[in-house]
């Protein structure tokens, strides 16, 4: 029946970070940035409308969902209900297929097949820069897995439904732009402190955030320009100064927010002794001790033997780009 949609994404790792919101309630971010979504882990999220049932129905991975988890999804589905003027509670399925533990689930995935699958179920039409904005409104991250390949979010200008209207993800035209993503799965443990929770304490009292804000229009600038001239070498030091500037805005919170491990400063070194070696290959961290090296497709294999060298145990996964967020038949 046409009450019941299923939809697929992908995770996007940003090589432009976005971190700090202006509006927590409409999930509004301070700064414009910029993805690959990959083809790897894809989340299936089914969404099917129970009226019989009173109550929101939240399965993760076979388990019921209970806590923050619920709670976002819950508040999700209440949006869902408010834009299609419908009051039907749901039920949503949602399977990651990222290796058990792993580190890496994603919000982004998760929250743009939430968005395709829940805003067809619920009966509203949205073109995709529609969806992206719904996205967003999940994690600010799911706003750019709507979208293949490369995509840039915008921040968006103002405040209230101005902001809300104008930020939204778009894709990147860079048809030749075809790199590696070697992804070391450095911990496999939770995290620390979550992403969300990390950047209000970075955005409400750390003194360099402003700065890395200010200077990230410039690096989006630059990365389209490099993107546009296929430059592998330009994309991966403006990626990995775009992130490394972001730790360090963490790192400057009161109390720190270090996601940093000692097995990421191994892989980091391990990426430092490739470039010193002739081969490029640029490092980029998210809200954990993950490291995703940028490199050629031809040199993605030298790249996982030398950073499961400089950390013992960790795995590699490499990732190309990737599908945006789908309907599927089922
Ligand atoms: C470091 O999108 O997960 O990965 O909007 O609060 O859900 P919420 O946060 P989320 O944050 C992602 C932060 C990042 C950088 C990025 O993906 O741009």
């Amino acid at each position: 029946p046409s009450d019941r949609r299923t939809a697929v994404a992908h995770p996007n790792i940003a090589l432009i970070k976005y971190w700090g919101k202006r509006d927590e309630r409409l999930a509004v971010p301070n700064v414009d940035s910029l993805s690959m979504t990959l083809d790897v882990f894809p989340t299936t999220t089914t969404v099917r409308l129970d009226p019989a049932s009173g109550t929101d129905g939240v399965t993760l991975d076979g388990t019921p969902a209970a806590g923050e988890p619920r709670r976002r999804v819950v508040a999700f589905l209440d949006l869902l209900r408010e834009l299609s003027g419908r009051a039907e509670p749901a039920a949503v399925d949602t399977r990651n297929t990222v290796p058990t533990g792993a580190g890496l689930a994603s919000s982004a995935s998760g929250f743009a097949a939430l968005a395709v699958a829940g805003a067809a179920a619920y009966g509203l039409d949205l073109d995709p820069t529609a969806l992206s904005r719904l996205a967003r409104r999940g994690s600010v991250s799911a706003a750019r897995s709507i979208f293949a390949a490369f995509a840039v979010c915008h921040a968006g200008r103002g405040s209230g439904a101005a902001a809300d209207l104008g930020s939204h993800a778009e894709p990147l035209d860079v048809p030749e732009f075809d790199p590696a993503l070697v992804i070391a799965l450095v911990d496999t443990g939770p995290k620390t402190v979550s992403s969300r929770a990390a950047m209000r304490r970075t955005v409400a009292t750390s003194p360099l955030y402003g700065a890395w804000a200010a200077s990230a229009g410039a690096d989006l600038a630059d990365m389209r320009a490099a993107l546009r001239r296929g430059d592998l070498a330009a994309v991966g030091e403006i990626a990995e100064r775009n992130s490394l500037g972001m730790h360090a805005t963490m790192l400057a919170a009161r109390p720190a927010v270090r996601y940093l491990s000692p097995a990421t400063l191994a892989v980091l070194d391990g990426v430092l002794r490739l470039r010193r070696d002739g081969v490029p290959a640029y490092a980029t961290m998210d809200a954990g001790p993950n490291v995703k090296v940028l490199c050629h497709p031809r040199d993605a294999a030298r790249v996982g033997a030398a950073v499961r060298e400089a950390a013992p145990g960790c795995a590699t996964v490499t990732a190309r780009r990737g599908p945006g967020a789908r309907l599927t038949a089922g």
